[in-house]
């Protein structure tokens, strides 16, 4: 049975990017039977349909969800980003946002919570539009959204080299950063094996740039996370090569590279697929095809050598594959 992929484009760059990530699977030897979602910006503007509930249904029963890149200048700031993407997340639970990054002797995997923090949409406004006009954006923290955060990157250490980074800013951030940090500290006496450091996050942009090789597993909230993961990527061959996946364990997830819709070369064909391609390879992984995942890695393993134009380069992973000397 092909694995049900559902696809969203999305806006700028987004079905660019994802046409050579199936390109590059269907090389790799993996059958997806795939529904296409026009969703976005353009959508939106023709008949005013985000996301809608009978949609996220439907993705309920799909094996996966493989999505480009959303959000368009021409539809104000946070309707499609909140209305698709976000209720995305949200609806379907995908409560880890798993971002890995490999550079220059490094290789670390940011663990973002993905359905809370300053993203729950907590917050409004009072007297809008007048002089005393407030405006509030809270921070949501469950205990559960948080230890389950914090469960996950313990248990993803396990496999890895044991080590687990918590990144906050507990020194500003009392009531937040006391209840990460201390579930922080609970969950790491259940994993004795496994060494545990803290950051706060404006140090650890500092080390992210200048000494990356200290980290294996961070954790952190949901707009740290957000942030320190552009930033990985800056520091990981460039935003280009960045990927993730948005977990549910066991249940449908969300496979999209860390980059936007990018509009400001949207459309010239010079966008990097390759986020969008290792994206791919962490879909094949939770779809249980670890080893066509692994050599779709193996082909983008020395980014300098991934240039070229949007297709130039699938079709050079493609080569890889393939096993074409001349590649
Ligand atoms: P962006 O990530 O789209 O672009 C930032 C910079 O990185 C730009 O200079 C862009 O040209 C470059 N860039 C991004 N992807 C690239 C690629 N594959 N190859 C080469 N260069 C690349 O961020 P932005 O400009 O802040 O946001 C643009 C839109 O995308 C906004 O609407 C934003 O909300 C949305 N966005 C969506 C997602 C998503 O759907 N997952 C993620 C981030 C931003
Ligand atoms: C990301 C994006 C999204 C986020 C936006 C588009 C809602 O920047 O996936 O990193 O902030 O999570
Ligand atoms: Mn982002």
């Amino acid at each position: 049975m092909p694995h049900r992929v559902g696809i969203v484009g999305g806006d700028g760059i987004g079905p660019d990017v994802i046409a050579e990530g199936l390109k590059v699977i269907a090389a790799a030897g993996v059958e997806l039977d795939t529904v296409d979602y026009d969703l976005g910006g353009d959508r939106y503007l023709k008949d005013g349909v985000v996301l809608t509930d009978e949609i996220v249904d439907e993705w309920r029963d799909l094996d996966a969800i493989y999505l480009g890149a959303v959000g368009t200048p021409d539809v104000p700031p946070g309707v499609i980003e909140r209305g698709l993407l976000l209720k995305m997340r949200f609806d379907l639970d995908l409560y880890i946002n798993q971002r890995p990054f490999v550079g220059d002797g490094h290789e670390f995997v940011v663990i973002r919570e993905n359905t809370e923090g300053t993203y729950a949409g907590e917050g409004g406004f009072l007297r809008k539009g007048t002089p005393e006009e407030i405006a509030t954006q809270g921070s949501v923290n469950t205990r559960h959204g948080v230890e389950r955060c914090i469960r996950y990157a313990f248990e993803l250490a396990m496999t890895r080299r044991k080590h687990v980074t918590m990144c906050h800013k507990t020194n500003v951030l009392t009531f937040s950063g006391d209840l990460w940090e201390r579930t922080f500290n609970e969950v790491a006496e259940e994993y004795p094996e496994v060494e545990t450091a803290y950051n706060h996050v404006d140090a650890a942009c500092i080390y992210f740039v200048q000494d990356p090789q200290r980290y294996d597993v961070i954790v952190t909230d949901n707009l740290f996370g957000d942030i320190l993961t552009d930033l990985g990527g800056a520091v990981s061959g460039g935003i280009g090569f960045a990927s993730s996946a948005n977990l549910h364990p066991g249940r449908v997830s969300m496979f999209e590279p860390v980059h936007g819709s990018a509009p400001d070369i949207a459309g010239t064909g010079v966008a990097n697929p390759t986020a969008a391609v290792l994206s791919g390879a962490l879909m094949l992984d939770h779809l249980g095809e670890s080893e066509a995942a692994d050599r779709i890695r193996a082909a983008c393993a020395d980014p300098e050598s991934l240039t070229g134009s949007t297709t130039e380069i699938g079709d050079l992973i493609v080569a890889r594959l393939g096993g074409d000397e001349r590649s």
